[in-house]
């Protein structure tokens, strides 16, 4: 399917570079890589395709969502980039948000993104719930991802693989800790890690080690957990799908 992207002013492609430059001064300098993913994810994971509500439109600037529960901590991460945000006021914080997510995958040293500019801010945020739970399994996974967002199961495992970066933290989930031993590196070391069981001092969430139970998932996360390359082919694929639900397709 290829996707009908929004046209956008000379300007406002300048003020994209622009920007992708101070973010990542600013990401590297505060180590935030992190925290900026898990905010391009939660704006663009609550789509819902059935109703065309939700996704990364930017509306994670107001405090209705901020105030979800699985969205604590993102005023953190809003905050810091406030300052850049200024500066470019020509973007829509949709845009801004997505483009932090991909600057934080691309200086950890993870896949380049391909990013296209032109979403609109909404008024509107999702309503709450719609975003994964960490207790749960993999069915639940595919009625978010698949059902919900309408991504795929390669999908889900590709962008699990965000764990590779950060940690959890108690009050912000009730979780504790990273899931490698490298959580500035975007690497494959999450599927390396799944696969070879808990670790003292590692994170593996419920919906982590479920991965390795299902028939189509397994073979995925083995296959990533081995060839780095495949696992960064397909993740900045998955990424721009996430980054992108939403968008018009033209066929
Ligand atoms: C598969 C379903 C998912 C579940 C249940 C889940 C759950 C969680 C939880 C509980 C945390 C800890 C938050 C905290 O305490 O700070 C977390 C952190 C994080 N998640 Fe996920 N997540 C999922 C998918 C994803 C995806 C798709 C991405 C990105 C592609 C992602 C990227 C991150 C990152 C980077 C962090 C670390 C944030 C930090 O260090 O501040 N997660 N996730």
């Amino acid at each position: 399917m290829v996707k009908a992207y929004p046209t956008v002013s000379d300007e406002y492609l300048h003020a994209v570079d622009k920007c992708k430059r101070k973010l990542r001064g600013l990401i590297a300098e505060k180590n935030i890589a992190p925290l900026m993913l898990r905010l391009a994810w939660h704006s663009a994971g609550t789509f819902d395709k059935s109703t065309k509500t939700g996704g990364p439109y930017g509306t994670m600037r107001l405090q209705e969502e901020l105030n979800h529960a699985a969205n604590a901590g993102l005023d953190i991460a809003l905050r810091l980039i406030e300052p850049i945000r200024v500066q470019f006021p020509i973007l829509s914080y949709a845009d801004f948000h997505q483009l932090a997510g991909v600057v934080a995958v691309e200086i950890t040293g993870g896949p380049d993104i391909p990013f296209h500019p032109g979403r609109l801010d909404s008024d509107s945020p999702p309503v709450e719930g719609r975003l994964p739970n960490a207790t749960l399994g993999n069915d639940h996974l595919r009625q978010v991802f698949g059902v919900q967002m309408g991504l795929s199961d390669q999908d889900i495992v590709a962008l699990s693989g965000g764990h590779t970066l950060g940690r959890a933290h108690p009050d912000r989930s009730g979780f504790e800790g990273p899931w490698t031993t490298s959580p500035l590196y975007f690497d494959n070391t999450y599927f390396k890690e799944i696969l070879t069981g808990e670790k003292e001092g590692l994170l593996q969430l419920p919906t982590d080690k479920s991965l390795l139970e299902d028939p189509i998932f397994r073979p995925i996360v083995e296959k990533y957990a081995d060839d780095e390359d495949a696992f960064f082919a397909e993740y900045a694929l998955s990424h721009q799908n996430l980054s992108e639900l939403g968008f018009p397709d033209t066929c």
